[in-house]
């Protein structure tokens, strides 16, 4: 098909049949696109991914960036060909074929992503189908541009399709970008190409008495990487598993640590403690900025700070042990305080394990709720979903069904009730009774029952929610009675009361038992 394209650009002089052929492939592969759009949002489990699939679809943020770079500067040929008034004719059809063909992969791509996440949420159907309809509608302006060329026609078909393949992709990537949360190439990147927090750091392996440390690889990187990489490591050797290079310095290696950061002072200049910035920065005053770590952060104990400093000063051996250092006794004490890298590194693995666990549960749970969560979703399309990507408590929302949705509605909920943190049910027509369910809803924690009938009776489940953080009671009949109810809510920490019978009496009396909570009556 190439060949075709670029006999194309040779001015049109062609026969038919080819221009016939690419129409009718392309639409074809537009139809496929749609076709597996559907599938992908409704096919329920019948589709099982394989590694190989889960690893195209993390390619999906990789790919992406081609259709959106080439649609950018197909449409800036085009301006420039309008700007110069037609003196020059941009020969555009060639990179839309690049364009439209690599946009069909990452739409592939990206519904092979879709499987793999929560399919309940609204931004990714949307984020679909807005890249199909671009997708679509981009093959149909790369089609109406060769037709175009082919007759010598004028018509301005080409370029509205071509505003409006511009529009759907804006849209579209918009709400892919949203989706990621900022940043859309670190994560994928790094579970891609292995840089991630998969990869374990590690720390070397020894038993040994302290004076046997090696001083810089079993004394010096794990009292920083307890207490600086945090900050200033790449994400292989990073304790977060994410980059992170404040004040651009590095602390991973000799080098890097030599060199120092944006100050352009060396992080150490060995046997020169003025001359090195660590030292400077870790006798700071507590409260001045440059302070390190910074205030907030688990500080270097006075036997680590003195450790530092004498290996500075011992000219920052690398290779060498404590004992062939000939370190001051306080120095050999100060290094038998310190954890044993052993240890640090069984409590690392400890601590792996234990983020894998969590993550295994939760994946769990989710696979167990599956089937609750797909009977739920029948009767209220979209509004049950997941907190986040990697956990299983679940929000629900009725803002899209108003006063459609009432106490069975509410009762309708109770199998995956376990799960709900959080409930919005605002401006529905739930009374007291649906109220009352929630009290198989033990781990709720922001609940929205603004602009309905409830009552103070509402309270007595309410105050049976020991998780609960967030409350709005905006436009209903609780009065100074019903918030006495609410005192043993410990957790709670935003009240709405506005415009219902509440006064500031009550809610001041609500406040001297819960005083960490902010009650808001809409007064000033
Ligand atoms: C919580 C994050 C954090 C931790 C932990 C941290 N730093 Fe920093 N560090 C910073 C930030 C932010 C800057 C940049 C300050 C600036 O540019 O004003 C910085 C800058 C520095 C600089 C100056 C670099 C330059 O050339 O400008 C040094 C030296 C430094 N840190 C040393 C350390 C040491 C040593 C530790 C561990 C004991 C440490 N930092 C731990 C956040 C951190």
């Amino acid at each position: 098909m190439t060949e075709e394209i670029e006999a194309l650009e040779g001015g049109g002089k062609h026969g038919t049949a080819g221009l016939m052929l690419v129409t009718v492939s392309a639409l074809i592969m537009a139809v496929a696109v749609t076709v597996l759009g559907y599938i992908t949002q409704f096919a329920g489990d019948k589709i099982v991914l394989t590694d190989l699939t889960e690893f195209l679809g993390n390619l999906h943020p990789v790919v992406l960036h081609l259709p959106i770079g080439i649609f950018v500067l197909v449409l800036a040929m085009e301006l420039t060909g309008l700007l110069s008034f037609d003196k020059w004719r941009p020969q555009t059809s060639f990179p839309m074929f690049v364009g439209v063909v690599s946009a069909v992969v990452a739409t592939i791509f990206g519904c092979l992503l879709f499987r793999q996440g929560d399919r309940s949420l609204d931004e990714a159907i949307w984020h679909m189908w807005g890249s199909i309809a671009f997708t679509v509608v981009g093959t149909l302006a790369f089609l109406a541009k060769i037709w175009a060329d082919h007759s010598g026609s004028k018509s301005p078909i080409y370029g509205i399709l071509l505003v409006v393949t511009m529009g759907l992709l804006g849209w579209s990537a918009h709400g892919g970008g949203e989706m990621t949360h900022g940043d859309p190439f670190g994560p994928y990147i790094s579970k891609v190409f292995g840089t991630g927090p998969e990869k374990p750091d590690t720390l070397p392996v020894v038993a040994k008495a302290p004076e046997d440390r090696l001083v810089y690889e079993e004394i010096i990187v794990p009292i920083l990487h307890g207490k600086c990489y945090e900050c200033h490591a790449d994400a292989d050797k990073n304790p977060s598993g994410k980059k992170k290079i404040k004040g651009k310095f590095v602390m991973t290696d000799m080098e890097s640590l030599k060199k120092g950061g944006s100050s352009d002072e060396p992080g150490i200049t060995p046997g020169d403690l003025e001359n090195s910035y660590i030292h400077y920065a870790i006798h700071l005053p507590v409260d001045e900025d440059e302070h390190m770590p910074p205030e907030d952060k688990d500080q270097l104990g006075a036997h680590e700070i003195a450790i530092i400093d004498w290996w500075i000063t011992s000219g920052a051996p690398v290779g060498t042990t404590l004992k062939e250092n000939n370190p001051p006794a306080e120095i050999l004490q100060g290094v038998a305080k310190l954890v044993p890298p052993e240890e640090l590194l069984a409590k690392q693995a400890a601590a792996a394990e234990a983020a894998a666990k969590a993550q295994a549960a939760a994946e769990a749970k989710r696979a167990e709720l599956g089937k609750a969560i797909d009977e739920v979703g029948k009767s209220f399309p979209n509004a049950l979903r997941y907190v986040s990507q990697d956990s299983s408590d679940l929000t629900f929302t009725a803002v899209s069904m108003r006063k459609d949705f009432g106490d069975e509605g509410v009762e309708k909920l109770l199998p995956v009730g376990n799960a709900i943190v959080e409930l919005e049910i605002g401006a529905t027509s739930v009374t007291d009774s649906g109220v009352a369910h929630l009290a198989s809803m033990p781990h709720l924690q922001r609940v929205k029952l603004n602009e309905t009938a409830v009552t103070d009776a509402a309270l007595d489940t309410i105050s049976k929610l020991p998780e609960l953080e967030y409350l709005n009671l905006v436009s209903t009949a609780v009065t100074d009675e019903g918030l006495k109810k609410l005192e043993g809510l410990s957790k709670l920490r935003k009240l709405y009361l506005w415009q219902s019978k509440a006064t500031k009496e009550g809610a001041d009396a609500l406040k001297a038992k819960l005083p960490e909570c902010e009650i808001n009556l809409g007064l000033d």
